[in-house]
Order: C-alpha cells, then sequence, then structure tokens
C-alpha cells in the first residue's frame, strides 16, 4: 500500500555533511521542508550556524542541531559520530574541486582533495556503521559527479578519480548493507551554481553551457531535491544507483 505522501520525511532524523553552504544547506532546507530533522556538520563554524538558522521547523520532536568538525580529521570523526543519534538518512556531501593539469599535480594537493572528496566519506560511513548510528530502512546519498563518472575534462584528473572512487565505494555499500534494510545511492551532478565552481571565469560558464542542453547549469534546488526523494520512501526500491543530474550534459 502507498502511503499518503511518500516524499515526506517526517519523523526522518538526516545528518548533512558539508552543510554550510551550497548543495549541502539547500539539501537541509527542502529535507526540513518535508518535514525531516536535520544535523548539519562543517568545517566552517559561522556559515554552519547560518545555514541551522534558516531551516524550516522540523515535523517531529526532534529539534536541527549542528556539529562542527573537519571531516579529515579522526578525532573530529570520532566526536561527530559519537555525538549522533541513530539516522534515517546520511547525506554525504562535503567536497572540494580543484582544477590542475596532470603534470602539475602535487602530492600535497592530492592528499587534500583524496582525504576530502574520498577517504572522509569512507571512513565516516565506516564509523556510521560500526557504531550502529543506521535504523532499519536507513537511506544514504553520496554527493557524487558526473565528472569522471560520465564525462573526462582536461585539468580534473584529481577531483574526476576521487568521484569515480565515491561512486565505487557507493556500489559496495549497497550490495554489502542491502540485506539489511539500508539503500545507497549517489548524485551525479553536472555543474551547480555553487562557490565550487567560483575558479571559473564568466566567459567559461558561459562557453561550458553550450554543452547543456537546457543551456543553464543546475541550482542547488535541483540536486537537493534529487537528494530528497533518494532519502525518502518514494525510492524505497532503489539502491546502488547513480543519479545523474546534469541537465542533459552527458547526452553528448
Ligand atoms: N558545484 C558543482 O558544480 C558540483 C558538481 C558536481 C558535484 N558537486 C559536489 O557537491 C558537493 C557539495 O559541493 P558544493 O557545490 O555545494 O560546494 P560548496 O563549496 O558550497 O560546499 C562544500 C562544503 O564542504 C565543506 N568542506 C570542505 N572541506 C571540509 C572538511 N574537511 N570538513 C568538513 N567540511 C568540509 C565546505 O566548507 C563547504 O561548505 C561536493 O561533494 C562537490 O564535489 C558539486
Amino acid at each position: 500500500m502507498i502511503q499518503e505522501n511518500p516524499y515526506s520525511l517526517s519523523g526522518k532524523t538526516i545528518l548533512v555533511t558539508g552543510g554550510a553552504g551550497g548543495i549541502g544547506s539547500e539539501t537541509a532546507r527542502v529535507c526540513a521542508g518535508l518535514g525531516a530533522s536535520i544535523i548539519l556538520t562543517d568545517i566552517r563554524e559561522e556559515a554552519l550556524a547560518m545555514s541551522l538558522q534558516s531551516l524550516p521547523s522540523p515535523q517531529g520532536s526532534v529539534p536541527h542541531a549542528m556539529i562542527c568538525a573537519d571531516l579529515t580529521n579522526a578525532a573530529d570523526l570520532e566526536r561527530l559520530v559519537d555525538s549522533l543519534p541513530v539516522l534515517d538518512g546520511f547525506v554525504c556531501n562535503a567536497g572540494v574541486m580543484k582544477l590542475v593539469l596532470t603534470q602539475f599535480i602535487s602530492e600535497e594537493e592530492l592528499t587534500r582533495i583524496q582525504n576530502i572528496n574520498l577517504n572522509a566519506p569512507i571512513l565516516l560511513t565506516r564509523l556510521l556503521l560500526k557504531k550502529k548510528k543506521f535504523s532499519k530502512k536507513a537511506s544514504i546519498v553520496f554527493t557524487s559527479s558526473a565528472a569522471g563518472v560520465y564525462r573526462v575534462s582536461v585539468g580534473n584528473a584529481i577531483y574526476a578519480t576521487t568521484k569515480c572512487g565515491i561512486d565505487a565505494f557507493m556500489r559496495t555499500v549497497a550490495l554489502e548493507f542491502g540485506p539489511k534494510g539500508i539503500r545507497c545511492n549517489s548524485v551525479n551532478p553536472g555543474m551547480v551554481e555553487t562557490p565550487l565552481i567560483s575558479g571559473f571565469t564568466d566567459e567559461q560558464k558561459e562557453k561550458e553551457k553550450m554543452n547543456y542542453p537546457l543551456r543553464r547549469f543546475a541550482q542547488p534546488a535541483d540536486i537537493a531535491l534529487g537528494i530528497a526523494y533518494l532519502l525518502s520512501d518514494a525510492s524505497s526500491f532503489v539502491t546502488g544507483t547513480a543519479l545523474k543530474i546534469d541537465g542533459g550534459m552527458t547526452l553528448s
């Protein structure tokens, strides 16, 4: 039997990483609007507090909360996970991007970006599983990318390989935890209007938009709504899926 509104997140508690801005804070707003209680985490405390303030009230009795943490710091990860209640949803979204041609990649930058985009999501997911922080029927959503998974571009080797890694990890978790009822999926956006793409000039952006049949980049809400679907019971038979949200960019 289909419940009244399978897209409702009422009564669900959801952790969002990278919740201080961009896709993360918009996802928190959308999910709170659908009734969820949100726990926001990010490394930027002030922006995190502003993001928390912008959330509509949850429908359940659990208030929204924020926990400031550097996801690349092992002690912060432990502290974060220890202070969490049992989760119905986990949006693993924090990430960074830097364009650099392959011959100029430094080991330091490689390690820094891999730590944030790939190692932290793996280590955090592992810790949440180990410390039994997922409810029965929990849903995990990674913010991956179209980059690497569906399209490669010059200068994007580090970022693209971390996102390919995330998709492989997502499918593995889906396989391992499906029998427990835990689902795991990713969203794979094309370019989204957030600070992450501030390194591109206006001219570069306008040129790039011509690769998008819809002739625009995504707004954070375009991605947040896809994430909300994957967190909701409307997607209860969807696991191991990489959901492209790219305005048709990867069609040609
Ligand atoms: N914007 C795009 O075009 C685009 C496209 C595809 C995928 N994505 C992915 O979406 C996700 C969100 O990015 P966004 O576009 O909203 O960018 P954003 O820069 O607005 O958000 C990223 C957030 O991650 C946080 N963060 C970075 N390092 C951290 C750390 N060590 N510990 C804790 N938090 C940390 C930042 O403080 C920031 O709030 C990223 O994983 C990114 O790779 C973005």
